[in-house]
């Protein structure tokens, strides 16, 4: 645990946590120090160098430069107000003149800085060189608005894990050298760096997230979308939550009416985050632009749909709702008996039973900072290409940030792994065979659980065995040499230290678990190199394990895992809500008698995807509340209206308690606060204060679990893969987004061995059904597991699968 202390910046005493940097500090305690490159969460980039302080006396970078106890920091002095804006005149040398055009206008921290330092001359000139703009995926680069300061390339190797950009050669003049004796020294040193860069792009490790846009401090990357559509000034910021996955990470809708049509109605132009608390997925970002629009109220139509409800027998909807609208389902089913599905919810309800039913606690004990916090992490059952991606970015962040290191298993070769972390061999990737995940689970219980009951640690003992190995290791040997005195002629001994290899034999323990994972003694190795100083360890379990024919006894190994391990446990809701839903709704398997479907196909269905007999609104035009990855009720609000009926109407027409606005439920939830007293914002100690965290109540537990299933999946086999940025239908509405084909993804080591083609047509044939898919390759695919990604309602590829997300089929070319 670090230490707190006391530091005292320009006069005010500041407590801060003993190692944390010196601009956070001041951050913390409304300090303001100039800033633009540093990143929090990030390794700082030293490019612009204008945090320049003084601390004890000498000159210091404070996004770099760590607090001790008893610190003395000024944080400004006439040195380093004349090096700050010297920086700020050479960071406009050669800027173009295109303000007035510029997305970042009105929020660019070049105009800011420049106002701010009272830049009003120029000083210092180069020669420009051609800087000709880019487009990159859903972006545009535009190097002569570029000031190198790195955060793009910071943030994209740091957080998401792509390393997709880096610093390149400008080609520019050097410069005069009178600068180098005149100017002040850290902005001649900044300069001279900036001078001689741009910033590089590598296409096939995108992800097409948008964070690097989001860190740009200046108008040199833009979503090509948004650019020139309209003014930053002019928008009006609405927070709300991601309703695209379980972080429900906090964003901004950005709105304004459209511009040139004559109704004036509000179009929502961007979504923004502060990259310093959030990070958000593609689909968060760029999937805004899907809404259900109606233009008036159906009456005909709703008092059908209010006697649908009435006489239905179940009710099926998936997990993209709020909890307020769940609370109205359940509360259905209890006044008119009627059963609720959600087959994704039940799953995730199921799991977190059987894990409760081992710790006595109803929820997970660790968090998404949890996991940006700790020093060795470890996935398990999540496709980190396309699934969870805010979980992606905290095993990746806290592989880069922490020192520290990674296991990550999965059946899916996936290469872009590699990429996470810095440089160095810092995560492990064990690409395994389906269903060996139980294995796995119990393969973790053994490594890292203490004081296990007798019975559970016997089952362990009972795959241990007994192995030597040879270890090679380079001593120091002291050899005699006779050698000769040039003078005298005489021969003497002299003693001489040399290295040598020598080999023993050593005995270590070997577990059969590794067998059936696929592994070898080479793991035990690895996890033991990769265990130096480490101290604080998460666990993150994924979707593929909710689905799986053994989920309930790989949920309760988890469970142990977190009773009798350090780790901290996060099992990711599979959907944006489903943690919400799975605390509220009781929920049947079975789909009987007189079926309603909400936002799901049924006889007959309500839907804000316009597909249904009804409308309803979609997420960005409601308010109310999710249950997010860290067990935090966070609010979202509607960002555009909606002229038709809702769920509460319906609702309305059956309980005799009405309600005016569906979040007049949410004082009835869990905590019981109501909508406008939630906050969603974080302050700037990080500190999150959004909505509040639900409490994880006592459960009754055993620790019964059963052995290891001998289960295997063989022959040919295909995984259901979410689409890169793409988690459901709605997101699959969305035009922005940039949209894989529905295909069979394929390495090309298996198109070989399939004797198939890219772009062949193939039939895949399943226990479950058949569909006729094209085949295409996937770059960064290795190995003989192929992937269907699709929500395209047109193609229905779920029906190839039971459940669990491998199968083995029948391939043939049609
Ligand atoms: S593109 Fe933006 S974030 Fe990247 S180096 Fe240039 S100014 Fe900085
Ligand atoms: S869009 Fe995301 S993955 Fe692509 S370069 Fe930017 S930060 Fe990296
Ligand atoms: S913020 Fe410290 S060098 Fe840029």
């Amino acid at each position: 645990m670090s230490e707190l202390i006391t530091v005292n910046i320009d006069g005010k005493q500041c407590e801060a946590v003993e190692g944390e940097y010196i601009l956070n500090v001041a951050r913390a305690n409304d300090i303001f120090v100039p800033a633009i490159c540093y990143l929090t969460r990030c390794s700082p980039t030293l490019a612009c160098r204008l945090c320049l302080v003084e601390s004890n006396g000498k000159q210091v970078y404070a996004c770099n430069a760590k607090v001790k106890d008893g610190m003395e920091i000024t944080t400004t002095t006439e040195n380093i107000t004349k090096e700050r804006k010297a920086i700020m005149e050479v960071y406009d040398v050669n800027h173009p003149l295109q303000c007035g055009v510029c997305d970042q206008s009105g929020e660019c921290e070049l105009q800011n800085y420049t106002l701010y330092m009272g830049v009003d001359k120029q000083d210092y000139a180069v020669k420009d060189v051609d800087r000709p703009t880019s487009n990159w995926g859903v972006m545009s680069y535009d190097p002569g608005l570029c000031i190198v300061c790195e955060k793009c390339v910071t943030v994209c190797k740091d957080m998401i894990g792509s390393n997709a950009l880096s610093t390149v050669k400008r080609g520019a003049d050097a410069l005069d050298k009178q600068y180098k004796a005149n100017m002040p020294k850290d902005a001649y040193a900044m300069w001279n760096k900036l001078n001689k860069n741009l910033i590089g792009f590598e296409e096939e490790n995108c992800i097409d997230c948008g964070e690097c846009i989001s860190v740009c401090p200046v108008g040199a990357l833009a979503s090509t979308d948004f650019k020139y559509t309209t003014n930053a000034w002019e928008l009006e910021k609405i927070p709300a939550s991601n309703p695209y996955s379980s972080d429900c990470s906090l964003l901004y809708y950005e709105v304004k009416h459209k511009s040139v049509e004559e109704n004036q109605v509000k179009k929502i132009y961007r979504v923004t985050n502060d990259s310093h608390y959030t990070s958000l997925s593609g689909a968060a970002r760029f999937g805004f632009d899907y809404h259900n629009e109606v233009d008036a109220k159906d009456e005909l139509e709703f008092k059908n749909a209010v006697d649908k409800f009435k006489n239905a027998n179940t009710i099926t909807f998936n997990s993209y709702i709020t909890n307020e609208e769940a609370y109205i389902l359940q509360k259905m089913k209890d006044e008119l008996d009627i059963n609720l599905v959600n087959e994704d919810a039940l799953n995730y309800q199921n799991f977190l039973k059987n894990y409760s039913s081992i710790t006595g606690k109803s929820l997970y004990n660790g968090t998404l900072k949890d996991v940006h916090n700790s020093n060795f992490v470890i996935s398990v059952g999540t496709y980190f290409k396309s699934d969870a991606p805010s979980v992606r970015f905290a095993f990746n962040n806290a592989i880069s940030m922490n020192k520290g290191a990674g296991l990550y298993f999965h059946p899916l070769n996936d290469k872009s792994v590699e990429r996470f972390g810095k440089k160095g061999k810092t995560i492990e990737t064990i690409f395994h065979a389906p269903m060996a995940e139980e294995a796995i689970l119990y393969f973790i219980l053994d490594q890292f659980a203490t004081n296990l009951p007798e019975q559970i640690s016997s089952y362990l003992e009972s795959f241990r065995e007994k192995r030597v190995k040879d270890v090679t290791e380079t001593i120091k040997e002291t050899i005699v040499e006779m050698v000769k005195d040039e003078e005298t002629g005489e021969e003497k001994e002299v003693k001489k230290v040399v290295p040598k290899k020598v080999t023993t034999q050593v005995e270590y323990t070997y577990t059969k678990l590794l067998d059936v994972i696929g592994s070898d003694e080479s793991l035990l190795e690895t996890i033991e190199a990769m265990l130096a100083k480490k101290d604080t360890f998460s666990l993150v379990v994924g979707e593929d394990l909710y689905s799986h024919p053994k989920a309930q006894n790989i949920a309760k190994i988890c469970g142990l895992i977190e009773k009798y391990t350090q780790f901290k446990i996060v099992i990711i809701p599979s959907s944006t809500n489903t943690l919400g839903v799975s605390q509220i709704c009781e929920l049947s398997p079975e789909l009987s008698g007189n079926i309603v479907g909400y936002n799901v196909d049924a006889s007959y269905q309500i839907s804000a995807l316009g597909d249904g007999s009804l409308d309803m609104p979609s997420l960005n035009q409601q308010e109310g509340t999710f249950v997010n990855i860290d067990k935090r009720l966070v609010p979202t609000n509607a960002a555009l209206p909606y002229a038709g009926y809702t769920l509460n109407d319906i609702a309305n027409e059956i309980f005799n308690d009405k309600k005016e606005n569906t979040i007049d439920y949410t004082s009835e939830l869990f905590q019981k606060v109501a909508f406008d007293d939630l906050e969603n914002s974080f302050n700037n100690s990080m500190e999150e204060t959004r909505g509040y965290i639900l409490d994880s109540k006592d459960v009754t537990w055993n620790e019964i679990v059963t052995k290891l299933s001998e289960d295997k999946i063989e022959g040919t086999i295909i995984y259901n893969a979410n689409p890169i940025n793409q988690f459901n239908e709605f997101t699959a509405s969305s035009l922005n987004l940039s949209k894989e084909k529905t295909a069979l993804y394929v390495s090309s080591s298996m198109l070989e061995k399939l004797e198939l083609s890219e772009n062949d047509t193939v039939n895949i044939k399943t226990s479950n059904g058949d569909i006729n898919l094209n085949v295409q390759i996937d770059n960064l695919l290795d190995g003989d597991i192929a992937y269907v990604p699709t929500f395209d309602k047109t193609i229905d590829t779920k029906k190839l699968f039971a459940g669990y997300r491998f199968t083995n089929a029948n391939i043939k070319k049609v």
